[in-house]
Protein backbone atom coordinates (compact mmCIF):
# COMPACT_ATOMS: atom_id res chain seq x y z
CA UNK A 1 0.00 0.00 0.00
CA UNK A 2 1.16 3.37 -0.52
CA UNK A 3 2.51 5.39 2.56
CA UNK A 4 0.20 7.21 4.40
CA UNK A 5 1.18 11.03 4.78
CA UNK A 6 -0.23 11.57 8.24
CA UNK A 7 -2.35 9.89 10.29
CA UNK A 8 -3.49 10.11 13.51
CA UNK A 9 -2.57 7.16 16.39
CA UNK A 10 -5.36 8.11 18.35
CA UNK A 11 -8.35 9.88 19.04
CA UNK A 12 -11.31 10.80 21.20
CA UNK A 13 -14.08 10.60 18.79
CA UNK A 14 -17.41 13.07 19.71
CA UNK A 15 -18.43 14.60 16.92
CA UNK A 16 -21.71 16.22 17.47
CA UNK A 17 -21.07 16.43 21.02
CA UNK A 18 -20.27 20.35 22.89
CA UNK A 19 -18.74 20.67 26.22
CA UNK A 20 -16.88 17.86 27.79
CA UNK A 21 -19.73 16.48 29.78
CA UNK A 22 -21.20 15.94 26.15
CA UNK A 23 -17.89 14.58 24.93
CA UNK A 24 -17.41 12.26 27.54
CA UNK A 25 -20.96 10.93 27.32
CA UNK A 26 -21.17 10.67 23.70
CA UNK A 27 -17.41 9.42 22.82
CA UNK A 28 -15.49 6.39 21.22
CA UNK A 29 -12.01 5.64 21.06
CA UNK A 30 -10.57 5.32 17.93
CA UNK A 31 -7.33 3.49 16.97
CA UNK A 32 -5.06 2.98 14.93
CA UNK A 33 -5.34 -1.05 14.91
CA UNK A 34 -1.09 -1.47 14.35
CA UNK A 35 -1.51 -5.41 14.14
CA UNK A 36 -2.58 -4.91 10.80
CA UNK A 37 0.49 -2.34 9.49
CA UNK A 38 2.18 -1.97 6.99
CA UNK A 39 0.06 -4.13 4.93
CA UNK A 40 -3.69 -2.15 6.18
CA UNK A 41 -4.02 0.98 7.96
CA UNK A 42 -7.49 0.07 9.67
CA UNK A 43 -9.05 1.79 12.54
CA UNK A 44 -10.82 0.26 15.57
CA UNK A 45 -13.24 1.29 17.57
CA UNK A 46 -13.09 1.49 21.85
CA UNK A 47 -16.28 1.36 23.23
CA UNK A 48 -15.51 -0.46 26.34
CA UNK A 49 -12.80 -0.79 28.46
CA UNK A 50 -12.83 -4.27 28.01
CA UNK A 51 -11.45 -3.49 24.18
CA UNK A 52 -9.18 -0.59 25.65
CA UNK A 53 -7.73 -3.28 27.21
CA UNK A 54 -7.47 -5.71 24.73
CA UNK A 55 -6.30 -3.68 21.88
CA UNK A 56 -3.83 -2.94 24.47
CA UNK A 57 -2.48 -6.19 25.14
CA UNK A 58 -2.34 -7.59 21.92
CA UNK A 59 -0.36 -4.39 20.33
CA UNK A 60 -3.33 -3.04 18.24
CA UNK A 61 -2.22 0.44 20.39
CA UNK A 62 1.51 0.39 21.67
CA UNK A 63 4.37 2.21 23.01
CA UNK A 64 4.75 3.43 26.33
CA UNK A 65 2.96 7.35 25.73
CA UNK A 66 0.53 6.20 23.06
CA UNK A 67 -0.66 3.44 26.04
CA UNK A 68 -1.11 6.09 28.99
CA UNK A 69 -3.25 8.40 26.57
CA UNK A 70 -5.33 5.21 25.84
CA UNK A 71 -5.74 4.16 29.53
CA UNK A 72 -7.00 7.48 30.11
CA UNK A 73 -9.22 7.26 27.20
CA UNK A 74 -10.59 3.94 28.98
CA UNK A 75 -11.13 5.82 32.13
CA UNK A 76 -13.96 7.68 30.17
CA UNK A 77 -14.97 4.79 28.88
CA UNK A 78 -15.53 3.03 32.01
CA UNK A 79 -18.23 5.87 33.64
CA UNK A 80 -19.94 6.05 30.46
CA UNK A 81 -22.85 3.77 30.86
CA UNK A 82 -23.48 5.84 34.73
CA UNK A 83 -24.83 8.36 32.47
CA UNK A 84 -26.94 5.99 30.06
CA UNK A 85 -30.40 7.02 29.30
CA UNK A 86 -29.98 10.13 31.25
CA UNK A 87 -28.81 8.69 34.38
CA UNK A 88 -26.85 10.55 37.07
CA UNK A 89 -24.86 8.50 39.67
CA UNK A 90 -24.04 9.54 42.92
CA UNK A 91 -20.32 11.10 43.28
CA UNK A 92 -19.48 7.98 45.10
CA UNK A 93 -20.35 5.69 42.86
CA UNK A 94 -18.58 7.95 40.13
CA UNK A 95 -15.47 7.82 42.35
CA UNK A 96 -15.73 4.00 42.50
CA UNK A 97 -15.91 3.14 39.02
CA UNK A 98 -13.09 5.59 38.11
CA UNK A 99 -10.47 3.30 40.63
CA UNK A 100 -12.19 -0.19 39.40
CA UNK A 101 -11.44 1.30 35.70
CA UNK A 102 -8.37 2.49 36.99
CA UNK A 103 -7.23 -0.71 38.11
CA UNK A 104 -8.65 -3.20 35.67
CA UNK A 105 -7.07 -0.95 32.50
CA UNK A 106 -3.64 -1.01 35.14
CA UNK A 107 -3.56 -5.31 34.50
CA UNK A 108 -3.05 -4.98 30.67
CA UNK A 109 0.28 -4.38 30.48
CA UNK A 110 3.57 -4.42 33.47
CA UNK A 111 6.28 -2.91 31.76
CA UNK A 112 5.51 0.69 30.39
CA UNK A 113 5.25 2.92 33.59
CA UNK A 114 2.88 5.50 31.40
CA UNK A 115 0.08 3.72 31.97
CA UNK A 116 0.19 3.81 35.69
CA UNK A 117 0.92 7.27 35.47
CA UNK A 118 -1.88 8.20 33.60
CA UNK A 119 -4.31 6.13 35.18
CA UNK A 120 -2.89 8.00 38.69
CA UNK A 121 -3.26 11.03 36.90
CA UNK A 122 -6.77 10.46 35.85
CA UNK A 123 -7.34 9.17 39.41
CA UNK A 124 -6.09 12.44 41.25
CA UNK A 125 -8.08 14.50 39.06
CA UNK A 126 -11.42 12.69 40.40
CA UNK A 127 -10.34 13.09 43.43
CA UNK A 128 -9.38 16.67 43.46
CA UNK A 129 -12.78 17.49 42.60
CA UNK A 130 -14.27 17.92 45.92
CA UNK A 131 -17.59 18.79 45.70
CA UNK A 132 -18.39 18.04 42.33
CA UNK A 133 -20.98 16.62 40.91
CA UNK A 134 -20.76 13.42 38.80
CA UNK A 135 -21.56 15.38 35.91
CA UNK A 136 -18.79 17.85 36.55
CA UNK A 137 -16.27 14.85 37.64
CA UNK A 138 -16.82 13.36 34.52
CA UNK A 139 -16.38 16.49 32.70
CA UNK A 140 -13.18 17.25 34.55
CA UNK A 141 -12.05 13.72 33.50
CA UNK A 142 -12.60 14.25 29.87
CA UNK A 143 -10.65 17.28 29.70
CA UNK A 144 -7.57 15.42 31.60
CA UNK A 145 -7.60 12.88 29.39
CA UNK A 146 -7.57 15.17 26.27
CA UNK A 147 -4.91 17.12 28.36
CA UNK A 148 -2.66 13.88 28.35
CA UNK A 149 -2.80 13.65 24.78
CA UNK A 150 -2.20 17.35 23.99
CA UNK A 151 0.51 17.36 26.47
CA UNK A 152 2.67 14.61 24.62
CA UNK A 153 2.28 16.41 21.26
CA UNK A 154 4.06 19.52 23.01
CA UNK A 155 6.67 17.16 25.00
CA UNK A 156 7.61 15.31 22.00
CA UNK A 157 8.48 18.17 19.93
CA UNK A 158 10.46 19.32 22.73
CA UNK A 159 12.57 16.08 23.07
CA UNK A 160 12.42 16.10 18.96
CA UNK A 161 14.71 19.82 19.10
CA UNK A 162 16.37 18.62 22.60
CA UNK A 163 17.89 15.60 20.86
CA UNK A 164 18.17 17.50 17.18
CA UNK A 165 21.23 19.14 18.51
CA UNK A 166 22.74 16.10 18.83
CA UNK A 167 22.69 14.85 15.34
CA UNK A 168 25.00 16.76 12.24
CA UNK A 169 24.04 16.78 8.62
CA UNK A 170 24.68 13.81 6.97
CA UNK A 171 24.59 11.52 10.00
CA UNK A 172 23.34 7.85 9.82
CA UNK A 173 21.64 6.54 12.86
CA UNK A 174 20.36 3.62 13.87
CA UNK A 175 16.88 2.95 16.12
CA UNK A 176 15.32 0.04 17.89
CA UNK A 177 11.71 -1.12 17.95
CA UNK A 178 9.59 2.04 17.28
CA UNK A 179 9.38 5.25 19.47
CA UNK A 180 7.97 7.31 16.81
CA UNK A 181 4.49 8.78 16.00
CA UNK A 182 2.81 5.64 16.28
CA UNK A 183 4.07 5.23 19.75
CA UNK A 184 3.10 8.56 21.06
CA UNK A 185 0.13 11.63 20.20
CA UNK A 186 1.66 11.85 17.08
CA UNK A 187 5.24 13.02 16.85
CA UNK A 188 7.32 10.34 18.53
CA UNK A 189 10.23 10.14 21.02
CA UNK A 190 13.13 8.78 19.44
CA UNK A 191 11.62 9.40 15.91
CA UNK A 192 10.76 12.91 16.85
CA UNK A 193 14.24 13.59 16.89
CA UNK A 194 14.67 12.86 13.26
CA UNK A 195 11.71 14.43 12.83
CA UNK A 196 13.43 17.77 14.09
CA UNK A 197 16.83 17.02 12.46
CA UNK A 198 14.51 16.31 9.03
CA UNK A 199 12.83 19.46 9.52
CA UNK A 200 16.01 21.36 10.47
CA UNK A 201 17.09 21.11 6.87
CA UNK A 202 19.53 18.04 7.88
CA UNK A 203 20.22 15.52 5.88
CA UNK A 204 20.03 12.01 8.16
CA UNK A 205 19.78 8.30 6.77
CA UNK A 206 18.34 5.52 9.50
CA UNK A 207 19.28 2.15 9.77
CA UNK A 208 16.01 0.55 11.56
CA UNK A 209 16.11 -2.69 13.43
CA UNK A 210 13.28 -4.78 12.47
CA UNK A 211 12.89 -5.83 16.04
CA UNK A 212 11.73 -9.43 16.61
CA UNK A 213 9.49 -11.08 17.72
CA UNK A 214 7.31 -8.44 16.65
CA UNK A 215 8.80 -6.75 14.03
CA UNK A 216 7.99 -2.94 15.48
CA UNK A 217 11.01 -1.82 13.16
CA UNK A 218 10.06 -3.55 9.92
CA UNK A 219 6.22 -3.07 9.87
CA UNK A 220 6.04 0.77 11.81
CA UNK A 221 9.48 2.58 11.81
CA UNK A 222 10.04 1.03 8.60
CA UNK A 223 6.41 2.72 7.35
CA UNK A 224 6.35 5.88 9.20
CA UNK A 225 9.96 6.81 8.67
CA UNK A 226 9.39 6.82 4.82
CA UNK A 227 6.04 7.92 5.07
CA UNK A 228 7.69 11.42 5.83
CA UNK A 229 10.90 11.05 3.73
CA UNK A 230 13.64 9.51 5.42
CA UNK A 231 16.17 7.73 3.89
CA UNK A 232 14.99 4.32 6.00
CA UNK A 233 16.91 1.08 5.69
CA UNK A 234 15.48 -1.79 7.29
CA UNK A 235 18.05 -4.63 8.62
CA UNK A 236 17.63 -8.06 11.19
CA UNK A 237 18.61 -7.20 14.06
CA UNK A 238 21.95 -9.42 13.87
CA UNK A 239 23.09 -7.03 11.54
CA UNK A 240 23.47 -4.19 13.29
CA UNK A 241 26.64 -5.04 15.24
CA UNK A 242 28.25 -5.56 11.99
CA UNK A 243 27.27 -2.03 10.63
CA UNK A 244 28.64 -0.79 13.66
CA UNK A 245 32.13 -2.04 12.84
CA UNK A 246 32.22 -0.98 9.39
CA UNK A 247 31.40 2.33 10.51
CA UNK A 248 28.15 3.25 8.85
CA UNK A 249 26.50 4.31 12.09
CA UNK A 250 27.23 7.75 13.78
CA UNK A 251 24.55 7.53 17.19
CA UNK A 252 21.41 5.15 17.80
CA UNK A 253 18.30 6.84 19.20
CA UNK A 254 15.88 4.45 21.22
CA UNK A 255 13.43 5.05 23.61
CA UNK A 256 12.18 3.93 26.59
CA UNK A 257 9.40 1.76 28.67
CA UNK A 258 10.34 2.82 32.34
CA UNK A 259 13.67 4.38 33.62
CA UNK A 260 14.40 4.14 37.24
CA UNK A 261 16.06 6.86 39.38
CA UNK A 262 19.95 5.83 38.46
CA UNK A 263 19.16 5.57 34.74
CA UNK A 264 18.75 2.12 34.02
CA UNK A 265 16.45 1.91 31.08
CA UNK A 266 13.41 -0.98 30.02
CA UNK A 267 12.51 -0.50 25.97
CA UNK A 268 12.14 -2.99 23.85
CA UNK A 269 13.78 -6.59 24.19
CA UNK A 270 17.29 -6.33 22.29
CA UNK A 271 17.95 -2.78 23.06
CA UNK A 272 20.30 -3.86 25.37
CA UNK A 273 22.22 -5.57 22.94
CA UNK A 274 22.59 -2.34 20.58
CA UNK A 275 23.85 -0.95 23.75
CA UNK A 276 26.75 -2.94 24.63
CA UNK A 277 27.53 -3.39 20.35
CA UNK A 278 27.37 0.87 20.64
CA UNK A 279 29.61 0.72 23.27
CA UNK A 280 32.44 -1.40 21.71
CA UNK A 281 32.37 0.60 19.09
CA UNK A 282 32.50 3.76 20.21
CA UNK A 283 29.26 4.62 19.36
CA UNK A 284 27.44 6.96 21.06
CA UNK A 285 23.79 5.75 22.80
CA UNK A 286 20.71 7.89 23.60
CA UNK A 287 17.29 7.14 24.95
CA UNK A 288 14.61 9.69 24.26
CA UNK A 289 11.92 9.60 26.45
CA UNK A 290 9.57 12.11 28.56
CA UNK A 291 9.49 12.26 32.44
CA UNK A 292 6.37 10.64 32.63
CA UNK A 293 8.64 6.99 31.56
CA UNK A 294 10.98 7.88 34.80
CA UNK A 295 9.99 5.54 37.86
CA UNK A 296 11.60 7.14 40.64
CA UNK A 297 10.56 5.20 42.54
CA UNK A 298 12.52 2.49 41.54
CA UNK A 299 16.31 2.71 42.34
CA UNK A 300 17.28 0.71 39.63
CA UNK A 301 16.64 -1.17 36.42
CA UNK A 302 16.14 -4.82 38.51
CA UNK A 303 12.99 -4.21 39.74
CA UNK A 304 11.38 -2.91 36.70
CA UNK A 305 9.14 -5.71 35.96
CA UNK A 306 9.18 -7.31 32.88
CA UNK A 307 6.56 -8.61 30.33
CA UNK A 308 6.59 -12.30 29.27
CA UNK A 309 4.65 -12.76 26.22
CA UNK A 310 2.75 -15.77 24.75
CA UNK A 311 5.63 -18.32 23.64
CA UNK A 312 3.14 -18.22 20.20
CA UNK A 313 4.37 -15.21 18.98
CA UNK A 314 8.07 -16.65 18.80
CA UNK A 315 6.57 -20.00 17.01
CA UNK A 316 4.25 -19.13 15.30
CA UNK A 317 4.95 -15.70 14.32
CA UNK A 318 2.07 -13.95 11.69
CA UNK A 319 0.43 -17.46 11.74
CA UNK A 320 3.46 -19.22 10.32
CA UNK A 321 5.52 -21.57 12.25
CA UNK A 322 8.80 -21.57 12.44
CA UNK A 323 9.48 -23.59 15.58
CA UNK A 324 8.67 -26.80 16.71
CA UNK A 325 5.31 -28.00 18.64
CA UNK A 326 7.07 -28.24 22.48
CA UNK A 327 9.82 -26.56 22.66
CA UNK A 328 9.93 -24.61 25.28
CA UNK A 329 10.21 -20.77 24.27
CA UNK A 330 11.16 -17.83 26.74
CA UNK A 331 9.58 -14.38 25.20
CA UNK A 332 10.63 -11.26 27.44
CA UNK A 333 8.94 -8.30 25.82
CA UNK A 334 11.72 -5.78 26.83
CA UNK A 335 15.36 -5.87 28.66
CA UNK A 336 16.79 -3.22 30.58
CA UNK A 337 19.95 -1.72 29.27
CA UNK A 338 22.50 -0.45 32.32
CA UNK A 339 22.72 3.37 32.95
CA UNK A 340 26.32 3.27 32.08
CA UNK A 341 25.94 2.58 28.28
CA UNK A 342 24.03 5.32 28.05
CA UNK A 343 25.62 8.69 26.31
CA UNK A 344 22.28 10.46 27.21
CA UNK A 345 18.81 10.59 27.67
CA UNK A 346 16.97 13.11 26.10
CA UNK A 347 13.83 14.58 27.42
CA UNK A 348 11.40 17.76 27.45
CA UNK A 349 13.88 19.34 29.52
CA UNK A 350 16.77 18.72 27.72
CA UNK A 351 19.95 16.12 27.48
CA UNK A 352 20.41 14.24 30.95
CA UNK A 353 24.28 13.21 30.76
CA UNK A 354 26.05 11.95 32.26
CA UNK A 355 23.48 9.48 32.88
CA UNK A 356 23.40 9.25 36.59
CA UNK A 357 21.07 9.46 39.90
CA UNK A 358 22.05 12.90 40.62
CA UNK A 359 21.69 14.28 37.13
CA UNK A 360 18.49 12.72 36.84
CA UNK A 361 16.90 14.23 40.20
CA UNK A 362 18.48 17.25 39.28
CA UNK A 363 16.35 17.12 36.20
CA UNK A 364 13.16 16.18 37.52
CA UNK A 365 13.18 19.20 39.57
CA UNK A 366 13.93 21.69 36.76
CA UNK A 367 11.29 23.38 34.82
CA UNK A 368 10.65 22.69 31.10
CA UNK A 369 13.70 23.77 29.17
CA UNK A 370 12.99 26.70 26.35
CA UNK A 371 12.83 24.95 23.76
CA UNK A 372 9.34 26.19 22.33
O1 LIG B 1 5.88 -3.70 22.98
P1 LIG B 1 5.82 -2.29 22.46
O2 LIG B 1 5.71 -2.21 20.98
O3 LIG B 1 4.78 -1.47 23.18
O4 LIG B 1 7.24 -1.68 22.85
C1 LIG B 1 7.49 -0.34 22.55
C2 LIG B 1 8.85 0.11 22.89
O5 LIG B 1 9.66 -0.62 23.41
C3 LIG B 1 9.17 1.56 22.63
O6 LIG B 1 10.52 1.72 22.32
C4 LIG B 1 8.86 2.39 23.89
O7 LIG B 1 7.57 2.14 24.34
C5 LIG B 1 9.01 3.85 23.63
S1 LIG B 1 7.72 4.50 22.63
C6 LIG B 1 7.96 6.17 22.48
Amino acid sequence: MAYAASFETLRWDAPQAAGSFARLRDGRLVLIDQTLLPGELSHLVCTTPEEDWDAIKRLAVRGAPAIGIAAAYGVCLGIQPLFAEGKTPAREELLAKVGQTAAYLATSRPTAVNLFWALDRMKARAAAEKNASAADIAAALMEEAQRIHDEDRTLCRRIGRFGAELIRDGDTLLTHCNAGALATADYGTALGVFYAAQEEGKKIRVYADETRPLLQGARLTAWELAARGIDVTLICDSMAAMLMRRKKIDAVFVGADRIAANGDVANKIGTYSVAVSARAHGIPFYVAAPFSTFDLTLSDGGQIPIEERDPEEIRRGFGIQTAPDGVKIYNPAFDVTPAGLISGIVTEKGVITPVTAGRIAQFAQKEQGAAG
